[in-house]
């Protein structure tokens, strides 16, 4: 047996109505005083919001709120733990898309304490270690992405020419509870939930095909592929106001999450930051947009330096689930009459014309030109590739997707 840890999983709550369970969990944990932080719109615009005040208000709890309506910076953390630090917050309640957990997942660390998160920040701040003393926190998903609300660190941007997209990371970070509700889903907007769907399908493939992959890490991983195999195109479109669709692409985000803590990330990801800060790229596009390209080049790679990775076994296999349109995701065994190679291949041929067809933005809307390639690819690391790529192939995916 391969030797492997597993990173602590919160307590989960999946299905409908579960959003109901929230009082409770929180006077369970501490005194009746939630810091609640969510996005800037919509779920107050869809009546969520009064709802779970309500549910608030029914237990005697009170509620101070804040808004986190884009990635959260550095400033943005230390301005609200300046302002509720000696209030007496007894829970963080994020509930929100994926910045939105990073923003309260960041605030649980830092309320305790005296320091700015900038000091904690991988790579950019001081480098000190967090203690791991936080408040408790919960985690609501309303947007099926980053699996954010499973991992152990909040990501904190700063946009510009030295901007950077940097984690605070400790293993007493990973939320204590997640409440997935299928009912919160289904008012997230079609351009988003395309992204960030395609943001779940990178971290579900990127740790499946990571060499640090486990026996374990493989069957959570894939079990979100056939969760995404099956939802995807429907949570775009028909079945975009259908509870049960939205519930089955947040499972495959709450598993890329947990995929991605235990076998880490590739290429995508490892653009996707020097992207992220840089420029004004949501997250979500950065890897939706690249997915595609990335799959396409290591295919290539993989044929041409790594014959015997695993790594190629588990792409037909991919490519068996994902070109079986007939519905039925046949645990990737079906192999619909072609050869392997045609299934290896048409992983990313299928995903491209997924892109195309939901209208994933583009690099360029973003501002990235030619001229920037190089500074982008001086930050970009090939994480848990399943093979190293040369830069010549890194930049060929973003001249792709310029
Ligand atoms: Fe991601």
């Amino acid at each position: 047996m391969i030797p492997f840890s597993f990173a602590r999983v919160p307590t989960l709550h999946f299905g409908p109505g579960k959003i109901r369970l929230l009082p409770e969990l929180i006077l369970q944990r501490s005194e009746p005083h939630v810091l609640l932080v969510t996005g800037g719109r919509s779920l107050q615009a869809n009546g969520h919001l009064d709802r779970i005040l309500e549910l608030f208000t029914a237990s005697g709890i009170r509620v101070e709120q804040v808004i986190c309506s884009g990635e959260p910076s550095t400033q943005w953390v230390d301005d609200h733990c300046n302002t509720y630090r000696d209030r007496d917050i007894g829970t963080v309640v994020a509930i929100g898309g994926g910045s939105v957990i990073d923003g309260g997942k960041a605030l649980s660390a830092m309320l305790l304490h005296q320091n700015s998160i900038f000091d904690h920040l991988e790579g950019v701040g001081k480098g000190l270690p967090h203690s791991g003393i936080k408040l408790p926190f919960i985690a609501v998903p309303t947007t099926s992405g980053t699996g954010s609300e499973v991992t152990k660190n909040a990501v904190i941007s700063q946009v510009g020419a030295a901007g950077y997209k940097k984690s605070l990371r400790h293993e007493n970070l990973v939320p204590d509870v997640v409440l997935v509700d299928g009912e919160l889903l289904v008012s997230c907007p079609p351009d988003i939930t395309a992204a960030c769907g395609l943001d779940a399908f990178t971290q579900l493939v990127e740790p499946y095909l990571s060499p640090t992959a486990t026996p374990l890490t493989d069957a959570i991983a894939w079990s979100g592929l056939e969760a995404f195999k099956t939802n995807f195109l429907a949570a775009c479109g028909p079945g975009a106001t259908d509870p049960q669709v939205r519930e089955g692409m947040a499972y495959a985000a709450l598993m890329s999450g947990i995929a991605l803590a235990n076998a880490g990330l590739g290429i995508v990801h490892g653009l996707a930051s020097p992207l992220g800060g840089y420029f004004p790229i949501p997250h979500g596009v950065a890897c939706g947009t690249l997915v595609a390209q990335s799959l396409k080049v290591n295919w290539q790679a993989l044929k041409e330096r790594a014959p015997e990775s695993p790594a190629i076994a588990k792409m037909i296999r991919l490519g068996r689930l994902l070109s079986n349109i007939d519905g039925n995701t046949n645990n990737g065994n079906a192999n619909n009459g072609n050869p392997d190679d045609w299934h290896g291949q048409i992983c990313g041929e299928l995903i491209d014309q997924w892109t195309d067809q939901l209208q994933i933005p583009r690099l360029g809307k973003y501002g990235l030109q030619t001229t920037h390639l190089d500074k982008v690819l001086d930050g970009t690391r090939n994480r848990n590739n399943p093979v190293a790529l040369n830069r010549d192939e890194i930049r060929s995916m973003l001249l792709a997707r310029l």
